[in-house]
């Protein structure tokens, strides 16, 4: 048995990646992002070379739309979706929002369960039925790409199944999607069920059959693979397998396991796995989730080898204790860049290479100024500190909040104070507070000039790289009125980076405002 990560992919079966981390996986409490991070997450996605992008849920709010329809623009190759409940209102927003793109899809379901359709829907199965071929039919006069899903597919009663899918088919779906929505199928089960679709459906070879698992048990990765053994063309699936409740399919998970383990399982996708790191860290740079260090792929621990026996079988072979290697999934030494005498034409060389080639006049003269002013605090100055601190000054140009200076005085004698002058709107406030710690008397400071009544859920301090001198990355999240949001901050200064993390949190916050959720919205 080969180890190779580099597994041979010709005359094998491609399946389509769909992912959907900008729509489900921007449903978790805490990953919502706003218009520029969501750009920039499509953007690595492309990079990616994913098939399908769902770009969100338009008739969810104008930012959810809005974010849909520049998304479509920027896109180049994949092909963009947008989520719809079975209404022509919510089919015609999705069309407005994804037909700017080269190649656009609206994405409509409907629940089939018998427990969603007594309790969610309180419709009879005919309702139902008729609704499935009403939605489809309106989105096939609009577009020619359509996805129907069966919402609870894997608990739905298998004859009712086969009458929606034929019918939703027959209406023009080119693929039919069977969600795992809660999490609760099992590997056998559920390639079962997608291999009675392809006995019982007499027309099932005219759509792609497509498979959206949950991971409640666990078990999202296994039972994607599993559907794909009986017939399943399409995976969605979320980077960092994030999404509602315990995540959806992980993306890097599939793909790595299609790839390594290609002589079981002879099918391939078009990715390019060597994106992977990078899309998972700007994932997690956006949101603020850190992945758990022995996530498999993308964890910090993933290809790190502690004991002395682990260490000396890779020294005399990587393949006794590695099967796949770091650079496979784009994983690589960090580099020693710049030092505090490196010019700005050097600057902007390394942000080139390290793919910010497309920062405005504005963002790169605000991070070289940064850089210039980490390099004065730090003595090596890494390839993840750049990316910090271009992430962080990108994210902040539309903010209307902006830090500007923060004096602290503490120590074990008290009172530890905090003197924090901000932005807002361009008109500068200042203002002195006393708190129990420097963080609290930052945060004080901060509500005292914009008051609100948000509930911290977290406050995370997150090293950028070794030392003791490394660039602090601080995560706060802001809960109010069950709308939860993520603010990031990177600073050399902890107390600084605290500031600009709350500050950050606070504008989207007043983003998240506008947003008005429809009733009943479960996907
Ligand atoms: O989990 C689910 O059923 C969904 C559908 C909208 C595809 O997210
Ligand atoms: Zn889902």
């Amino acid at each position: 048995m080969s180890t190779s990560s580099q597994t041979v992919t010709v005359n094998t079966e491609k399946v389509k990646i769909f992912d959907t981390t900008l729509r489900d996986g921007e449903q978790s409490p805490g990953c919502s992002m706003n218009l520029e991070e969501k750009l920039k997450v499509a953007a690595v996605l492309e990079e990616l070379n994913v098939d399908i992008i769902e770009a969100g849920f338009p008739i969810a709010s104008n930012g959810d739309f809005e974010a849909v329809a520049a998304i479509a623009k920027q896109a180049q190759k994949a092909t963009i979706a947008g989520l719809a409940r079975a209404s022509k209102k919510d089919i015609d927003r999705a069309w407005e929002a994804v037909k700017h793109a080269k190649s656009s899809r609206i994405h409509t379901f409907l629940s089939t369960s018998p427990l969603h359709m007594k309790f969610k829907l309180q419709k009879e199965p005919d309702v139902v039925h008729q609704m499935v071929v009403d939605s489809v039919t309106h989105a096939r006069n609009l577009c020619d790409d359509v996805e129907w899903s069966a919402e609870d597919g894997s608990r739905t009663e298998h004859e009712f199944l086969c009458r929606c899918v034929e019918s939703a088919i027959k209406a023009g779906a080119t693929t039919i999607n069977i969600p795992d929505t809660v999490g609760y199928a099992v590997p056998e089960e559920y390639a079962a069920l997608i291999e009675m679709l392809f006995n019982k459906v007499p027309n099932i070879d005219k759509a792609t059959i497509s498979v959206h698992c949950h991971n409640d048990l666990g078990l999202a990765v296994a039972n994607s693979l599993a559907a794909v053994e009986a017939g399943a063309r399409q995976i969605e699936c979320t980077i960092n397998g994030i999404g509602e409740r315990a995540g959806n399919a992980s993306l890097e998970e599939i793909v790595m396991a299609m790839q390594v383990r290609g002589d079981v399982m002879p099918y391939h996708t078009d990715l390019d796995a060597t994106v992977i790191t990078k899309a998972s860290r700007t994932l997690s740079g956006v949101t603020g989730f850190t992945v758990q260090p022995n996530k498999a792929i993308v964890g910090a621990n993933a290809f790190a080898h502690e004991s002395g026996i682990h260490q000396d079988g890779m020294l005399k072979n990587a393949e006794t204790y590695e099967i796949m290697t770091p650079a496979s999934v784009g994983l690589v030494e960090s580099n020693l860049v710049l030092g505090k005498h490196s010019g700005r034409a050097a600057f902007k060389n390394k942000l080139a290479e390290l793919g910010f080639d497309d920062l405005g006049a504005n963002s790169l003269d605000d991070a070289f100024v940064r850089f210039k002013d980490l390099a004065d605090h730090k003595k090596e100055v890494f390839d993840e500190d750049l990316i910090a601190l271009v992430d962080d000054s990108a994210l902040r140009q539309n903010d209307h909040i902006k830090f500007k200076s923060v004096q602290i005085v503490c120590g074990s004698e008290g009172p530890q104070t905090a003197d924090l002058t901000i932005t807002i709107d361009g008109e500068e406030k200042r203002c002195k507070s006393e708190g129990n710690g420097p963080v609290d008397a930052i945060f004080k400071a901060i509500k005292e000039m914009v008051p609100q009544n948000a509930r911290m859920q977290l406050y995370q301090v997150h090293a950028v790289t070794g030392g003791t001198d490394a660039q602090a990355e601080v995560t706060v999240r802001l809960e109010e009125d069950g709308k939860t949001v993520n603010g990031q901050g990177a600073d050399h200064d902890t107390l600084v980076a605290s500031a600009r993390a709350y500050i950050n949190a606070l504008n989207k916050l007043i983003v998240k405002r506008e947003k008005t959720a429809p009733e009943a919205m479960t996907a």
